[in-house]
């Protein structure tokens, strides 16, 4: 079976992460999450998490040198048969380095799937998003947990990222329009785009994900 090796872009709170889970279940992909991996580094105040912990908090990208070398090093490790990045890449630079890097391995980019969400949509959700230490995501309105405060899959509780205050929302915001969203152009550019309507039910945007990646595979063996 020809291997998939996915990007997944848009912006925050556009439901990357929830549809990550969905994805690495059906295709037992390799799930790389950045954001996911910074986190675990500023909590265990790794070098590397310390120095990223300001940028985060500020609702800033982390410099490119600290993320692209995290990153490429996962990619080799556990990316040999295909992977799911997630909030990677997020810069020019970054993609510019992670092309060269599956150039040298021989391999390439299966397809870029953007989530797209407008602005206020993002606000709303991120707003009320809850998760658990082990990433497992919740929404106080539209998906609330049996028992509040207390994650449904492993009973830990829920807290709201430090990220997700309104005034950071706004700065993350503003951080994908100006460095992030030029990358739309970029892998349209290589016919690597495919976009997706992340306003619609979790479901559905599954469901359209997968029918992509289905034909994108049928495409491959042709
Ligand atoms: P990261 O953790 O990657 O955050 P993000 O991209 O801002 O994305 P989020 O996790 O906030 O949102 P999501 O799209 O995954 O949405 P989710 O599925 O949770 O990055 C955090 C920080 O790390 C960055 O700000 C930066 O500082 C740093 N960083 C990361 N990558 C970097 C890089 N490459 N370079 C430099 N710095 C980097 O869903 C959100 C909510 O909506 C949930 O409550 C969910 O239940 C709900 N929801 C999801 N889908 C739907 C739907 N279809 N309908 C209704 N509700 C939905």
């Amino acid at each position: 079976m020809s291997e998939l090796n996915l990007i997944l872009l848009g912006p925050p709170g556009a439901g990357k992460g929830t549809q990550a889970a969905r994805l690495r279940e059906d295709f037992g992909l390799p799930y790389i999450g950045t954001g996911d991996l910074l986190r675990e580094h500023k909590q265990s105040e790794t070098e590397l998490g310390l120095a990223a912990k300001s940028y985060m908090d500020n609702g800033d990208l982390v410099p490119d040198d600290l993320v692209i070398a995290m990153i490429l090093d996962k990619v080799e490790e556990e990316g040999q048969d295909g992977f799911l990045l997630d909030g990677f890449p997020r810069t020019i630079g970054q993609s510019e380095a992670l092309a060269r890097e599956l150039e040298g391995m021989g391999r390439r980019l299966t397809a870029a799937l953007l989530i797209e969400a407008p602005d206020e949509v993002v606000i709303a959700r991120l707003s009320g998003r809850r998760v658990c230490s082990a990433g497992h995501v919740y929404h106080v309105e539209d998906d609330p947990p049996k028992h509040e405060g207390v994650c449904d899959q492993d009973g830990k509780p829920l807290t709201r990222r430090k990220d997700d205050e309104p005034e950071t929302i706004r700065k993350r915001l503003a951080t994908y329009h100006a460095q992030t969203e030029p990358l739309k152009d970029y892998y349209e550019e290589r016919g690597l785009l495919r976009r997706f309507d992340g306003t619609r039910d979790v479901t559905e945007v599954h469901d359209h994900i997968r029918a992509t990646l289905a034909t994108l595979r049928l495409e491959e063996r042709l």
